[in-house]
Parts: C-alpha cells; structure tokens; sequence
C-alpha cells in the first residue's frame, strides 16, 4: 500500500511533464462585435495560448479574458454542464464551451456566439428573454380545475409516466437545439425543439387538464410543432441527451391525430 502512495503520483507527474513537452499552441478564433455600437462591424480576432491538460474551453476563456483582453464577452456560471449558460458555436456545431476539451479540438478552433438569441456581445447572448417568451407562449404551467388542499395527500403518479417528465425537465435551457435549428434560424417565432419538449412534458402530465384540441391550438401551427422538418440537428446536439427525437414525434403524432379527430367532426 505504501508503495503504490508513493509511486502513482510520481507517474502522474511523469504524465504532466510529458503532456507540457508535447504541449501545442492553440489558435482561438473569437467573433468579436459590440451591438451597442452599430457602427462598427463584427469581426475575427485570433488568440494564442498554449494549450494544458485538461483544459476546456471554460479555462480557455477565462485565460484570454485574464491575460489578454479584459473587454471579451462571453457567459458561463456553473461550470458542470448544469446552469447551460455557455452554449456557443465551436467549429460550426452548438455546444457547451464548458464540457468541451481542447484535446478534441484542432489547433485552431473558432468561436461564435448562438444564433438565434438576441447578441449582448462577442459570445454572450440573452437566451433568457427567448426562453421565458416560449414558456409563456406555450402555457408552461400545470392547467387544472382542482382547488389546492394542503392537508390532501399527495397523489401518486406512475413511475413510468413520472421518469417520462423527467427526462424532459432535464433541459437546462443552453439553447444549442435552437442555434443549431435550420427553422428557427430562418422563423424567429418558431418554438424549437426546446418548446416542443416543454409541451411534451405537460401533455405527459396527468394532472395537466388540457385536451389535445387545446393543445392542438396551442402549438398545431408552422410556428409550433408543424414548423419543423425533421432533420434532427436538435436531437444530435443537445449536450444532456434529451431525447428529442422521441418528443418531437409525440408531440407531432398528438397534433396530426387530433387534427384529423377536428377535420372529421367539423
Ligand atoms: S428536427 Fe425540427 S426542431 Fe429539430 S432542428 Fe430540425 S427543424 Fe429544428
Ligand atoms: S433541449 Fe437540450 S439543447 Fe435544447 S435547450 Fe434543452 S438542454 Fe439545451
Ligand atoms: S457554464 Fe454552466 S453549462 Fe457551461
């Protein structure tokens, strides 16, 4: 047991030296542009540093910002993947800056903020005011006639229907399906897998009163769930695996269904 205290971290020091000999330069690539100041235009400012093991674009910024330039913007909290607050493009592709490693990256990586959201600067956007405007355009809230009893027990839900809302409340709001959503891109009103999810989540919900003709008026619309045309790049780029693929179905199948349900009964 002693021998092995002794010996693991020496070859983690060997690994350390070894990673520093062989350390590359890396090429950030950052979009910088200041909407305050309509006047100028956004730009590609390139940065330098060398790259550390384990390093992640988290650390990266946080450098550049530290000993480069004090005035770039960019958003991060949590640092975990939990707040989904730094949500950008590397490369093209919609992803957390902070679970992602510099080893996975080439030498020269670039950085650019989420379309879609309104730009604050350089790689922050404001992708609270969009959320809060889907939650309130799809009614994000449990729609019941029951009256509250606080001494009532509570009622049980099945485990199959409860682990089903969970999975779709494990959305932390990062915004990558939407940046990287062909159809929000081009309708700034469209609802994104991001809100297709959210109605998924209540429909699922059997204390959620609503029927599906509700529903139907509710997100059966282009810019609701009969916007998107399927090709997933929602479902391949969000960071915490919801299955959006699976919702988008659901929610669709409902809709068309109670379309047709309409077109019979009228
Ligand atoms: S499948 Fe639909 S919601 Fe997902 S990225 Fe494509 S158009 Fe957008
Ligand atoms: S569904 Fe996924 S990609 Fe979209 S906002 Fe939520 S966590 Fe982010
Ligand atoms: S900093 Fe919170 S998700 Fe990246």
């Amino acid at each position: 047991m002693e021998n092995r205290a002794v010996l693991l971290p020496q070859t983690n020091r060997d690994d350390w030296g070894e990673n520093m000999m062989h350390a590359r330069t890396l090429t950030i690539r950052i979009m910088r542009y200041n909407p305050a100041e309509p006047e100028t235009k956004p730009y590609l400012q390139d940065f330098q540093l060398t790259e550390e093991p384990g390093m992640t674009l988290f650390v990266v910024l946080n450098k550049l910002r530290e000993e480069q330039d004090p005035t770039l913007r960019f958003d991060f909290v949590c640092r975990a993947a939990i707040c989904g607050s730094c949500g950008m493009l590397v490369n093209g592709k919609p992803t957390l800056a902070c679970k992602t490693l510099t080893k996975d990256l080439p030498e020269t990586t670039t950085l650019l903020p989420l379309p879609v959201f309104k730009l604050i600067g350089d790689l922050s956007v404001d992708t609270g005011v969009w959320f809060r405007d889907v939650s309130l355009r799809t009614e994000s809230w449990i729609h019941t006639d029951t009256v509250f009893d606080p001494d009532a027990e509570e009622e049980r839900m099945d485990n199959d229907v409860a682990q089903k809302i969970y999975e779709a409340e494990r959305c932390i709001e990062c915004g990558c399906c939407i940046g990287g959503c062909a159809t929000a891109n081009i309708k700034p009103n469209f609802i994104g897998a991001a809100g297709v999810n959210r109605v998924a989540r209540f429909m699922l919900d059997p204390r959620d009163q609503r029927t599906d003709r509700e529903y139907l008026e509710l997100v059966g619309t282009d810019d609701g769930v009969f916007g998107c045309v399927g090709l997933m790049a929602c479902d391949d780029n969000c960071p915490v695996g919801i299955p959006l693929r699976d919702q988008l179905a659901y929610v669709r199948r409902k809709m068309a269904q109670s379309a047709w349900n309409l077109g019979k009964t009228k």
